[in-house]
Parts: structure tokens; sequence; C-alpha cells
């Protein structure tokens, strides 16, 4: 398919919304994430909630994949399609479940530049500029961005973007607030924070960590979204749910907005359908879900009325939009 034309953005443009999912693990279809989460049905509903927020693009932050997972084609009929849909481009990178020699011929067709790796991308939406990085470090639990990375990103910040840049890399530059995710960050994130000490980034969108958290790097704020797939309750919560989420961040002239917005309060052991893929307009079997699956309205969705979201009537998303704007 070809890339589709999205919206082109005025330099002037002050502010600019960014949808990011992240950690969607993907795999082969029909098969379930730990036997139970159907990563399909929830990617799908999560473009569907993107929708909502008629985002200036969208940011995939790693692990589109699970376990190297062979899902690129699919994956990347579904996000071309999704681009199509909302009207602005898809950026992904590559998390530690990922292959980037698999995404870099499949994705960021709108990129303006590339970088040392195939997980080193620049976009621009308007004035703004969207640097993305792969902090893989093969077999190691921390993620890793080597001097020639370094180097690359210093050479690109030298010239600052219009509206500003927005980083984008799979392991976070600030420890998990839980003892157990300790070590799995960036390795030396000194050394990210002063490259871009200085300069016109304005905020860094991670993932990897499977739950929200705010920080700082210096003084560039912080995001880690919330995964697309699997984010466990908390240890002793009485609840046994699996949750879905995006977040939708909005940046203003001098300001740096992030929430995370609930897409599943619970995964059921249930498929996808073909109606399901065509809640969000997908031609039937884009995704090879199998007929006679049960339906995406038997995931506990906030608001499982598509027809009326998608035409934009959703009373609490336009409450919500007014308490960001
Ligand atoms: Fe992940």
């Amino acid at each position: 398919m070809e890339q589709p034309a999205w919206r082109e953005l005025p330099a002037a443009q002050g502010s600019f919304t960014l949808l990011q999912l992240t950690d969607t693990h993907l795999r082969p279809d029909p098969e379930l994430l730990f036997g139970r989460i159907d990563t399909w049905a929830l990617t799908l509903a999560a473009l569907k909630e993107a929708e909502r927020f008629r985002p200036d693009a969208v940011v995939v932050t790693g692990d589109l994949a699970d376990c190297c997972s062979e899902i690129y084609d699919d994956a990347a009929r579904l996000l071309d399609h999704a681009a199509a849909k909302l009207g602005c481009p898809v950026i992904t990178l590559p998390g530690n479940h990922d292959v980037p020699a698999r995404e870099a011929g499949l994705f960021n067709r709108g990129r303006a530049a590339n970088g040392p790796g195939p997980g080193e991308t620049v976009h621009f939406l308007g004035g703004l500029r969207i640097i993305t990085l792969d902090s893989d470090d093969p077999g190691r639990p921390a993620g890793i961005l080597s001097a020639e990375q370094l180097d690359w990103l210093r050479d690109e910040l030298a010239t600052p973007a219009p509206q500003g840049t927005v980083l984008a890399l799979h392991h976070p530059p600030v420890e998990s607030t839980l003892p157990l995710l300790a070590g799995r960050g960036l390795a030396s994130p000194q050394l990210l924070r002063s490259v871009i000490a200085g300069t016109d980034v304005r905020g860094i969108l991670c993932g990897h960590y499977h739950h929200a958290q705010s920080g700082w790097l210096g003084s560039v704020p912080v995001w880690v979204g919330p995964a697309v797939a699997c984010n466990p309750p908390a240890p002793g919560s009485a609840d046994t749910s699996d949750s879905s989420w995006i977040s939708v961040i909005r940046l203003g002239p001098d300001s740096f907005r992030a929430a995370p917005v609930l897409v599943s309060a619970g995964m059921p052991a249930a498929t996808a359908s073909n109606s399901s893929a065509q809640a969000f307009g997908l031609p039937p079997g884009v995704v090879g879900v199998p007929e006679g699956a049960p339906e995406l309205s038997e995931l506990k969705l906030i608001n499982p009325d598509l027809d009326k979201i998608a035409a934009g009537q959703d009373a609490a998303v336009e409450k919500f939009n007014s308490l960001l704007d």
C-alpha cells in the first residue's frame, strides 16, 4: 500500500497532539499473548480510541511485535490503514521484542532523514521534529545508545526545529518506580542528558515498563506510556485483569502535557473478529482474524459506542479535550 498523504501542518503551528501506542506485543494471529490476551483486538481498539483525539501523529514506541514474531507485513497494512484513517503519520521505532531490519522497509516511509541504524529516523510535523532512536541492547536487560547514535543525534540537534523536537525511544532514561524493573531502563542516561542539554528537545516518549510514569532527564520531561498489551495489576490488587492504555500528549507553545487513556479495563480470553476489524473501517481479513470469533464489544471498553465516537459525538471526550486545551 502506498504511504497515505497526511495533513500538512503549517510551520508556525504552536500546538500539537501526539497519540502514543506502546508495547502492542502483536503475535501471529490467532495466537494469544500468555494464552489469553488478544493483542490484535487491543491494538485495533487503541487505534480506534486514537481517532477521538484527532492526533497530528501517532507514535508507536516499540515492542510492536512480541518475541520477534513475524507480524510485520500484517502490522504494516494495519498501520498504513490507520494513517489513512486518522489523516496523520504513524511513526514507529523498535523495542527489545522487535526486528529493526524488518521494520525498516515497511514503516516510517514519510521520514525526512535516516540515522546510523534502521531505528533512527527523523520526521517533521510542520515545524515539530520527532526523532526516533533504537535503544535495544540485544540480550541485555538495559537499553543502550551507542557513541555513533549519540554523535548522530548531536549533529541532528545542532540545527533547531521551528517548533522544537520530541525524542522517542523504547527504554526510558529514568528508573522505574517499581523495584521489580530496576536496571531495565536506558543505561548511562547521563550521556543522553548531556547531548540534549541546551537543545530544542522538549519531551521524551518511551515505553517498555508496561506502566505509566513521568520523570525528567535534566530539564526535559520524560513520559513512559503504559502498554496497549498487558499492564499487570499492582501486586496485592484484587483486580486480576490486565488493562490496555494509550497516551495523549499535548504540546503547547511552552508546555508538555501527557496523560494515560484507558482503552480496555480488562482483557477476557477473546479473539478479534472480522466485524471488530471493520469497526475501525478495515477491510475484511486485513489482519487475518478468524470468522466466528467473539466480538470486540465483549471487551470492557470505556466507551463501546464506536460509531458515536467516530462521529465525534462523545460528550465525555469533548469534556476531556476541554480540560487539556
Ligand atoms: Fe514490552
